[in-house]
């Protein structure tokens, strides 16, 4: 079980990240966030006053950038350059511009050469838009994490008030929409499911299924009931 890879994609909001953590645990596997890098490499462009329109300062900049995870307890640290940023990459400021960096194509073969470099010959589970598309398309296993827009915003919701952000449902509503639209329709490795990837819409579903129902996945694609 040590060596799967397991590919989570799917839209912003589609509780990719919990189940993904959660699955890691689960199965002893190293658990990799990539929407985490994308929005570290949005978060040191603003820190540093580039341009997001400067393509090759910020090639650049995700070429140097020392991206690093790291865990406490249940919680995930992020790491640039060594400093703790686990807060600031999730502020809205970065959430706003984070698509039109993920657009950027030196960006992003930057990202995907150290994701693939991250997952190396050790079993791993990655979420992201193109995991199972473009960064681990061998991927054992490939799951497509859906629900409608109205219950990914009502969960972004919770989670930006328990955080203190003053926002609603419309305007959160409204920003997922937005994020769909440009990571679906970007010409650079587009948010899709793959051929082989098993949809699963987590609408009415609570973590806890969704997480068993993978980990069944998992288990059924090795041949092992551990
Ligand atoms: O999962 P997230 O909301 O933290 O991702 C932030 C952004 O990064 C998202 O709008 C799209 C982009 N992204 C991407 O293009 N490719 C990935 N593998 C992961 C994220």
């Amino acid at each position: 079980m040590n060596r799967i890879r397991v590919a989570i994609d799917g839209p912003a909001g589609a509780g990719k990240s919990t189940v993904a953590k959660m699955v890691a645990k689960r199965l002893g596997l190293l658990y990799i966030d990539t929407g985490a890098m994308y929005r570290a490499v949005t978060w040191k462009a603003i820190a540093s006053g580039i341009p997001f329109s400067d393509e090759e300062q910020m090639v650049e900049l995700a070429s140097t950038i020392d991206i690093s995870f790291d865990s406490d307890d249940d919680r995930q640290i992020v790491r640039v350059d060594g400093a703790d940023v686990t807060q600031q990459i999730r502020s809205p400021e970065v959430t706003e511009h984070v698509s039109t960096v993920s657009a950027i194509p030196g960006v992003r073969s930057q990202l995907v050469k150290l994701q693939q470099k991250m997952a190396g010959r050790l079993g791993v589970v990655m979420d992201g838009r193109d995991i199972g598309t473009c960064v681990l398309p061998d991927a054992e296993v490939k799951i497509f994490l859906t629900a409608s827009l109205e219950e990914r915003a009502r969960r972004r919701l919770e989670e930006l008030l328990s955080k203190g952000v003053r926002t609603d449902l419309e305007e959160v509503m409204a920003s997922l929409a937005r994020r769909d639209e440009m990571d679906s329709t970007r010409d650079l490795a587009p948010l899709r499911k793959a051929e082989d990837a098993y949809s699963i819409d987590t609408t009415g579903l609570s973590v806890p299924e969704v997480v068993d129902r993978i980990v069944s996945i998992c288990r059924q694609r090795l041949g092992t009931n551990q």
